[in-house]
């Protein structure tokens, strides 16, 4: 009879380190010693005045999620979609598709959310880096050589976005030869037209979507999978019974049953962003792409900008590849009026007064003009 033995720790096989992601305040808050209450967080695309959670009834947190509760139709009925499966936040489908295919080419985009280069690499396929996420403008020529093509649309943080005609073009050139087409529209609430849920009863193509970004449901940890029936049978069993909470699922189905709220949401967070773009413009720093829940701006100053900005307690997202920057929306007055304090200080050279008295007074905090330790690199690419 064999032994049966253990796995100890030398039988782990190598993992690659964590990636950065914008919203780690707790860590720009020790680095900056600034207390987490007293930050302003643009550091995400995550809409500040998000849906109201309710209260969840009791039997959601004591019994176990049953999927009969409403909740796919509620989805399907607001993404407009054939078919979908709910997943922990948009993540988990991210790293589960590439284990569903034997290894290939996959067509990732150079500045992107990069979580997905980084589970297509770990899943043994071969990554082809597209510069501005686009295979070619050359027509037809587009997904030539792709297994998979992965778009992010909109591109966090470009903001590109690419027409719907050209992605479903690309769909059937991959789908001909069984290739996929991965389409992220984890930013694609503020735009329900330009969505290709509508389509994905075609084999081959897959969408997905987060509550995370519009709904500011970053937390519960709530996203869908659209797809064929095939593909979402083959994730479910690969993920297992009861992927979401029974919270979450309450959550969630009444966030995407509440269409008057999307609809002033989606007007309200245009005429923010809006004001975002033209509020960074006015303090020369002018956006190079967005959407309705951020602003990009690239700049050979972001190193020293995001610092500036930390040091009176304002975070925004860095990204090294190319030198930019990505400023989430304020919610509320005081927090525009912060943003635009900060950027006065920015561009009038001084060191700035943003942070409220108490932080500086805080135990353990010290003034925005003290030397802060330098800043970790952020490789590259969007989180
Ligand atoms: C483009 C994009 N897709 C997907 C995700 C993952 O979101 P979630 O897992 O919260 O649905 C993010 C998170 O920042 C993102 O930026």
């Amino acid at each position: 009879m064999t032994a049966h033995r253990l796995p100890t720790a030398g039988s782990l096989a190598p993992t690659p380190p964590p990636l950065e992601h914008g919203g780690r305040l707790r860590e720009a808050a020790a680095r900056y010693r600034i207390p987490v209450q007293n930050w302003l967080d643009l550091s995400t695309g995550i809409n500040p005045d998000g849906w109201a959670v309710p209260e969840v009834p009791g039997t959601a947190w004591a019994r176990l999620p049953e999927e009969e509760d409403g909740l796919e139709d509620a989805a399907a009925r607001c993404y407009g979609a054939p078919g979908l499966l709910p997943v922990a936040g948009s993540q988990a489908a991210i790293q589960s598709l590439p284990r569903l295919r034997v290894p290939g080419r996959v067509g990732v985009p150079k500045v992107g959310y990069q979580e997905h280069a980084r589970a297509w690499q770990r899943a043994g396929h071969t990554l082809v880096r597209l510069d501005g996420g686009d295979p070619g403008d050359e027509p037809g020529a587009g997904a030539d050589g792709l297994d998979v093509l992965l778009v992010i649309n909109p591109n966090n943080p470009t903001g590109r976005v690419w027409p719907m005609s050209r992605l479903l073009d690309w769909h059937a050139q991959l789908a001909a030869r069984g290739g996929w087409l991965v389409v992220d529209e984890a930013f694609m609430d503020t735009t329900p037209q330009d969505s290709l849920a509508p389509y994905t009863d075609r084999p081959g193509l897959i969408v997905l979507r987060s509550l995370g970004k519009f709904y500011g449901l970053a937390g519960v940890r709530v996203g869908f999978v659209l797809g064929t029936s095939d593909l979402r049978e083959a994730l479910r069993s690969q993920l297992g019974p009861w992927t979401l909470s029974g919270p979450a699922r309450h959550v969630a189905r009444l966030a995407l049953s509440d269409s008057p709220w999307q609809e002033a949401t989606r007007a309200s967070l245009r005429r923010a962003s809006a004001r975002l773009a033209a509020l960074l413009s006015d303090y020369g720093l002018v956006p190079t792409g967005g959407t309705d829940l951020f602003q990009w701006v690239c700049t050979a100053e972001a190193p020293a900008i995001q610092d500036r900005l930390a040091r009176q307690g304002i975070w925004v997202r860095r990204f090294e590849a190319p030198p930019s920057l990505r400023f989430g929306l304020p919610g509320g007055e005081a927090s525009w009026a912060r943003l635009e304090s900060g950027l006065r200080c920015l561009a009038s050279d001084t060191p700035g007064d943003a942070i409220p008295r108490a932080a500086v007074e805080a135990p353990g905090s010290r003034p925005f003009s003290s030397v802060a330790p330098p800043l970790a690199p952020a490789n590259g690419d969007a989180r």
